[in-house]
């Protein structure tokens, strides 16, 4: 039996990750944990940087979606670039010894704090998201007697037809400057005397399955070049920064890949004839990462509902409460095939190895569904389940809640695996309240 996704490939019953068994990995290092393949992280960026490799794009990989010290080690080696969009995340890439000129930093609400760490360290742009913020970056770049470089971040009021709280380019969304504040600002740049405007930026939402979007805004980008600035300030514009959010697949099925977007993207990038900085999370980590639970109770109830309740919960995936995203799941040991390709809601009450089953978490809410309503196969209490494609917004949106501890972080190449951030403790959990205990 064969079935493979990406570097997790089943073979005689078992679940590997590269050439590693998960379960000898979780003998070892116990459950929940999350798994990556170090092979497929580097495959995936050298698939999207070689699709774009007409116009030798910066690729600033998104820490947001995999901040883990080492997966961005692997990337840094590899060359890859940094988006940022905290202090904390500049920290991170900063402590890696990262070329500061190899960092952009977005988002809503850069702090003061953060705009001053940022520019005290020389990060190579900042993607400014409103009129407020470039003021304020002018004012601290001041302050320091350094420049601020800076790209303007363009809300172009394009529909990326991806979940609606995963959306960024639309007028009613958060982000971005619209083109005619836009406009204005460029035209004013020379009143802000510490800012050095060296191009745009735009990122649509995330994950988007078309090239479509992409053309789209910039096409928009184009004719506002084109049309709304005089030459000078077209000039300055020498980097167009087309974020992230290319998809990746999670059900098995075809999806589009780097080089088709590349395909469609790059001849409207080659009319704009600007430098290329790109922003990808989900593509380049996605598929690269499982997260394994053990399985704790079975449970059936006398109507027939069957849960398998494990001890992974929201806290560890949040994806599936907060988006009802669809992660496929499949014991870790079976003699059951995975299906090459699972559609959510697809009817397999044919298969007479399979159940209808939710697969639930310890968290007490009713929304603490990992995978609901799934054909599965017969699982048994300290059985392992995998959760696929959580190698982005995985652990990174974990959090700690009903006091459970994060999980362990497993990096594998090859043959070998390693741990990357060890399993928090429950003092871990409790160190910053306790030395306040007295006091209270
Ligand atoms: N650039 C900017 C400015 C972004 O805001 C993001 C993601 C990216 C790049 C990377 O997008 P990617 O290539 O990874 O799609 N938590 C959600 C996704 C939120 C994405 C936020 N911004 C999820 O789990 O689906």
């Amino acid at each position: 039996m064969t079935t493979s996704f990406d570097f997790f490939n089943y073979l005689d019953n078992e679940l590997y990750c590269e050439d590693v068994k998960v379960k000898d990995i979780i003998e070892k290092v116990g459950t929940p944990a999350y798994i990556y393949s170090k092979n497929s992280i580097l495959e995936h960026f050298i698939e999207i940087r070689n699709a774009f490799e007409d116009v030798s794009p910066l690729i600033c990989f998104s820490v947001k979606s995999n901040s883990n010290l080492s997966i961005c080690k692997v990337l840094a080696d590899a060359g890859a670039g940094f988006d940022v969009v905290s202090g904390g995340e500049l920290f991170r890439v900063l402590e890696l010894g990262v070329s500061p000129d190899k960092i952009v930093f977005a988002g809503v609400g850069k702090t003061s704090e953060e705009i001053k760490y940022a520019l005290e360290n020389d990060i190579f742009m900042f993607n400014v998201e409103s009129p407020a913020e470039l003021a304020n970056i002018d004012r601290i770049a001041g302050g320091l007697n350094k420049r601020g470089r800076v790209a303007l971040r363009i809300n172009p009021d394009i529909d990326a037809k991806t979940h609606d709280k995963t959306t960024t380019g639309k007028k009613e969304n958060k982000f971005g400057i619209d083109f005619d504040s836009a406009g204005q600002l460029i035209k004013d740049i020379d009143n802000y005397k510490n800012i050095d405007l060296k191009g745009l930026h735009v990122h649509l939402g995330s994950p988007i399955y078309s090239p479509d979007p992409y053309v789209q805004s910039l096409e928009k980008m184009y004719k506002f070049l084109q049309e709304s600035l005089e030459d000078n300030a077209r000039k300055r514009i020498e980097y167009i920064n087309i974020g992230g959010g290319y998809c990746i697949s999670y059900t098995g099925e075809n999806v589009k890949k780097p080089h088709d977007f590349a395909a469609e993207i790059i001849p409207v990038i080659k009319k704009l004839g600007c430098k290329v900085i790109m922003e990808p999370g989900r593509f380049i980590v996605g598929n690269s990462g499982l997260l394994v639970t053990g399985v704790t109770y079975v449970k059936t109830a006398t109507w027939g509902k069957k849960f398998i309740v494990c001890d992974a919960a929201m806290n560890d995936l949040a994806r599936p409460s907060l988006y009802d995203a669809f992660h496929r799941a499949w014991p870790v040991n079976t003699d059951v095939m995975m299906p090459e390709i699972e559609l959510p809601g697809a009817d397999r009450s044919a298969n007479d190895r399979l159940e209808l089953v939710d697969i639930v978490g310890p968290v007490c809410e009713s929304s603490d569904v990992l995978a609901e309503k799934r054909w599965f196969p017969d699982v048994k209490e300290g059985g392992l389940i995998a959760f696929f494609s959580a190698g982005a917004y995985g652990f990174t949106m974990s959090s700690t809640y009903n006091t459970r501890p994060r999980t362990c972080e497993i990096l594998v190449d090859c043959d070998s695996f390693s741990t990357i951030r060890r399993r928090e403790t429950y003092e871990d959990l409790i160190t910053g309240e306790k030395e306040f205990l007295d006091a209270s």
